[in-house]
């Protein structure tokens, strides 16, 4: 049997005992704070446990992708070095909603192993609860396991918890023993044996019948409940009579592949772990980026990132240094991507992901790894056994190196970590890094799961559903089901709400809770557990009480740019698809109320050309005015035929919303939006980015937010004109400035032509002055003729420049040479002009001419004397 027909198999037993097939829900848990990562096939039952929800079928059967790396349920410091643990793994479930109870759980495992499995019954064993009577003797009545087979455990192993807080309830196990030899522990092997290799679980079935609060106390459930659970991996190990996991098809594929390219035998202790290791650890991250999780610095992203460096560090085991885990995702994905399609159509971008992380790791882990040699042989010197914090923290902070990661590294070298000293440097840097971004209302998942609402007391609230009616408004009367005090805050509860608490990148709603007598602002807002909280000031507890009615009341106009910002990032979603290809996914959005920021999986930058075709549609939509559909509470698998798109954490196996804008975007979504497109006003795009390795981001405005754009874009439009003027003025000024400056230069050369006036310079009693001077403006060559005119009194002045291209003359005849030898400037400066190609004239003592050819200026100038001469001698010029 191969693990697909296991799968296959499971699933169709169930079916037969009158099951509904719910498909796996993302390993990313949407609208679940206590949970990091799905751990258990439960997870997304949780609400019909608790009697918030309700399914249309009360029986269900699954296989559910989960990862059990961090809170109560936490695998991974055995991953790699046994053969049956996991961080990332299948859980085959069979559920019973208030129906079926202990009986049928039991009969139908036992069937389905021994009966259709043909499991031998003399190497299991069942344990139940110490007090469960009932469960023990139902394996007795319903089943012929040899009742020396049936044991009685406490509440560590035979009572199961969710997390911290959560569904819970007595539980009975199925263990085999896998024979003798399979343990080489030093240990008598037994049944719930911890480490013991040789008897191992085999399927849990639970039965829900409490819900431990936050305070820690176990509340009775309205109805009873069966959950079970089989780990996937073990049974098919099992079934093929292998006697590791990684020797079933679940992981051949990824050994051999990881011997192929690093070139080394899957033999002996070296390389089995490190091979495990990495092989277990490329599933984890691959199922957990194709749900949208990503490797950062913190939650989620922080334990991928270790989950990563763990991988990295086992590849260099293996003498290799170049990225390589990336490489295993093909094999994988055609392993499994029959099962779980998500991961097909995700392929490229987990690649790229997971190369970029190995590539930044890669970096620093050999000087990571020196740095930690110098620190444990300094520690071993001394004679001690421990890392100190210090080292530990900077091995954390600036090689990357998780403390996990050290301790596992110390731990092969018999050394362990001062992890509260480590503890210590990490709230420091946390204390400092969190002042900045801290949301009001402090909730935080606790070590094991559960969740704590407020700083240092557990706040626990009562298990109602806050019913949210902002869909349709945003003002409400409603009740007052809880009020608690944080510090000098308030955190309430209401029946329902308008107020709507960020979620799928929608920030939270501002306003008010109205009171008779007061307007109290709501400061943050937090949904938990189905729950929306509301913050208020200190001056809350004078106004509420419970039982009491209020009006809640959401700041509209705020409220309608974030719904305008969030119908308009649904369109963006669509007109990227049509324009770029359907390999778009929405990778993280937020919508605020003056922008949005839309982050997708696309391969390079999107092209000016590109954005305007992706505005241009969007502004089609709203110009079409459509109308907005909002489907809500529908089946998953009724949205899912309509075709609607689910790319973000959606909540499978529940009711869900769908928004729909004609046949134009349909996607799952919890947001709120506008009634009709048109009501978005305008759509623009203010830029576009990269933000990792195959992540594109668009960030763009509408309604009042294009309004504010466009005020800035004219704001900066009237500014820019104002500083050319100025330049303009400047400019000008500027050149009076240099040109009084070319015209003193030009006068004071101009002044020593009147030096060789004396002798050569008169003819016939008449002083004649003449030469080039560098002038820029006719203007120029007049005023510098006029002052020397002034200088020169009686005679006659010509003076040349070459202006741009042309030359220009000007002429200066004093009055009395005019009266008494009759000469005439205007006929002389022709003569001048004419030697460069030119002509010009005017008025007997003064006159300008042009000429072309600038070569010949000086030339033309020379011939000032002779022209003179002639003039005198024959009373004209030629
Ligand atoms: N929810 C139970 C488990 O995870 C079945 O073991």
């Amino acid at each position: 049997m191969n693990s697909n027909q296991v799968r296959e198999g499971f699933i169709k037993f169930f079916e037969k005992r009158g099951h509904r097939f719910v498909p796996s829900s993302p390993v990313v848990p949407y609208d679940d704070p206590t949970l990091l990562f799905a751990n258990a096939g439960m997870n997304q039952f949780k609400d019909v446990f608790l009697g918030a929800g309700k399914r249309d079928y009360t029986r269900a059967a699954n296989y559910q992708k989960c990862i059990r790396v961090s809170g109560k349920h936490n695998d991974l410091e055995e991953v790699g070095h046994d053969t049956y643990h996991h961080t990332f793994f299948e859980m085959l479930g069979n559920w019973s909603f208030g129906d079926y109870y202990k009986r049928e759980a039991i009969e139908w495992a036992w069937e389905l192993l021994t009966g259709e499995w043909k499991l031998p019954k003399d190497k299991l064993y069942a344990t139940v609860f110490e007090t469960d009577e009932e469960a023990a003797e139902l394996w007795k009545k319903v089943t012929d396991i040899a009742p020396s087979r049936i044991l009685k455990f406490g509440e560590k192993d035979n009572f199961w918890e969710m997390g911290e807080t959560g569904p819970c309830g007595p539980c009975s196990e199925i263990h085999i023993d896998l024979g003798e030899g399979i343990c080489t522990k030093n240990h008598e092997h037994g049944v719930n044996v911890d480490g013991c290799g040789r008897f191992i679980e085999l399927w849990n079935l639970v039965f829900i019948q409490y819900n431990r609060d936050a305070s820690g106390k176990l509340e009775t459930l309205p109805a009873k409940h069966v959950d079970t659970g089989m780990g996937f991996e073990r049974v098919v190990s099992v079934l093929q009579g292998k006697q590791s996991n990684y020797d079933t098809d679940v992981f051949t594929p990824i050994i051999s592949e990881i011997a192929k390219l690093t070139g080394k035998p899957y033999e002996g202790e070296h390389n089995q772990v490190a091979m495990r290791v990495i092989a277990d650890h490329v599933r984890a991250l691959t199922f957990a980026i194709a749900d949208n999780a990503n490797p950062s610095n913190e939650g989620r992203g922080y334990v991928l990132r270790r989950i990563l460096r763990r991988a990295s560090r086992y590849a260099r085991n293996l003498d290799v240094r170049e990225p390589f885990i990336y490489k295993l995702v093909d094999v994988l994905v055609n392993n499994m991507g029959g099962a779980y399609p998500e991961i097909v159509s995700s392929k490229g971008r987990i690649k790229e992901v997971i190369k970029s992380e190995e590539e930044s790791f890669n970096q620093t882990l050999d000087r990571g790894l020196e740095i930690f040699a110098e620190v444990a042989e300094r520690v071993e010197k001394s004679g001690k056994k421990v890392i100190p914090g210090e080292d530990v923290f900077k091995l954390y902070d600036t090689y990357g190196f998780p403390a996990d990661l050290t301790n596992l590294i110390a731990q092969e070298r018999g050394l362990s970590l001062d992890m509260a000293g480590f503890d210590k440097l990490m709230s420091k840097q946390q204390d400092r890094s969190r002042a900045a971004t801290a949301k009001k209302i402090s909730y935080e998942m606790t070590g094991s799961g559960g969740v704590r609402v407020g700083g240092s007391a557990v706040v626990s609230f009562s298990p109602s559903v806050t019913e949210f009616t902002g869909y349709d408004t945003t003002e409400s009367e409603a009740k007052v089901v809880d009020i608690k005090r944080e510090n000098d805050s308030y955190l309430l509860v209401l029946d329902k709400t308008p107020f709507y608490a960020e979620s799928g990148g929608q920030v939270d709603d501002e306003g008010v809770i109205r009171t008779q007598e007061s307007a109290l602002p709501v400061i943050d807002l937090v949904k938990v557990d189905n729950k929306i909280i509301h913050m208020l000031g200190p001056h809350a507890s004078e106004a509420l009480a419970v039982g009491e009615n209020v009006i809640a009341q959401v700041d509209s106009k705020r409220r309608l740019e974030i719904m305008r910002n969030h119908s308009a990032t649904h369109l963006l979603h669509a007109a990227l698809r049509r324009t770029l290809g359907t390999h778009v996914q929405q990778a993280g959005s937020l919508v605020a109320p003056d922008h949005l920021r839309f982050d997708f999986s696309h391969h390079k930058k999107v092209s000016p050309e590109e954005l305007r075709d992706i505005e241009r549609i969007v502004n089609e939509k709203i110009l079409e005015r459509i109308q907005l559909t909002h489907h809500r509470n529908i089946p998953y698998d009724q949205a899912r035929k309509m075709g609607a798109l689910a790319f973000f954490g959606d909540k499978y196996g529940d009711k869900v919303n769908v928004v729909q804008f004609g046949d134009f975007s349909m996607e799952f979504c919890g947001g709120t939006h506008v009634r009709n497109t048109s009501e978005i006003g305008f759509f623009k795009v203010v830029a576009e980015s990269g933000i990792a390795s195959g992540v594109r981001r668009v960030e763009a405005v509408t309604g009042g937010g294009v309004e504010k754009v466009i005020g800035t874009l004219m704001q900066r439009a009237d500014e820019r004109e104002r500083e050319r003027d100025e330049l303009l003025e400047r400019v000008k000024n500027l050149e009076k400035e240099l040109s009084g400056y070319r015209l003193t230069a030009a006068m004071a050369a101009a002044e020593k032509l009147l030096e060789s006036v004396n002798g050569d310079g008169v003819i016939d009693g008449v002083r004649v002055v003449y030469g080039v001077t560098e002038v820029q403006s006719d203007e120029e060559l007049k005023q510098v003729a006029d002052h020397l005119k002034d200088k020169l009194g009686s005679g006659v002045i010509v003076l040349g420049s070459r202006i741009e291209d042309k030359v220009m003359f000007v002429s200066s005849v004093s009055p009395d040479a005019v009266s008494e030898k009759h000469l005439h400037a205007g006929k002389i400066v022709n003569e001048v002009a004419r030697k460069v190609g030119g002509g010009g004239g005017g008025r007997p003592n003064f006159a300008t001419a042009g000429g072309k050819d600038p070569t010949k200026i000086r030339e033309a100038v020379n011939s000032v004397p002779e022209i003179v001469r002639e003039f005198l001698t024959k009373g004209r010029v030629r």
